[in-house]
């Protein structure tokens, strides 16, 4: 079912996309700031960094949403990096919650408490059902 989070969500995207700064720079910047080691895992960033700055987004607006898609594509995404290496859950939750900073800051004045606690409530839920998906693939292995 949709929660009220989605009007503050979509009205920050907006801002954000209105600005026009791509989110993916600032978010590499940082998360490879942070993780300096997962550089190596990344063969093509031009490729990678967009797609995944932009899927994070709309998985967790897709949540606010209760959008019926979103398990069966996190639980395929989580799959599908299992081939990038051994990915630790703290990356995932960093990157995770990296995504809504920056959007944050490129928001701008739409950015009010209460939209930062609507995107942070999505990004828990986000980070809770990588971690499902993560252990219901190693139970399969
Ligand atoms: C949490 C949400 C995430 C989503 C939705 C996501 C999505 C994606 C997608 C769609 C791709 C394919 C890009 C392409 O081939 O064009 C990709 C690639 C990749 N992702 Fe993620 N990702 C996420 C988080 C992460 C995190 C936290 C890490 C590292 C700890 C990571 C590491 C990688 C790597 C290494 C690749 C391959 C890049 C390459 O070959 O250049 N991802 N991701």
């Amino acid at each position: 079912m949709a929660s009220p989070d989605t009007e503050l969500m979509e009205a920050s995207l907006l801002a954000a996309a209105e600005v026009g700064t791509p989110l993916h720079v600032p978010l590499f910047a940082r998360f490879f700031a942070a993780f300096p080691e997962r550089r190596a895992s990344f063969l093509v960033p031009e490729a990678a960094a967009p797609r995944m700055t932009d899927e994070t987004l709309q998985i967790m607006f897709g949540l606010a949403a209760g959008e019926a898609w979103v398990w069966p594509f996190v639980s395929e995404m989580v799959s599908m990096h299992r081939a990038y290496g051994d990915l630790p859950v703290v990356e995932f939750d960093a990157f995770v919650d990296m995504a809504v900073d920056v959007l944050g800051e490129a928001a701008g004045p739409a950015w009010s408490a209460d939209c930062d606690a609507a995107w942070r409530r999505q990004a828990d839920r986000l980070k809770r059902l990588i971690i499902e998906a993560r252990q219901g693939w190693a139970a399969l292995a």
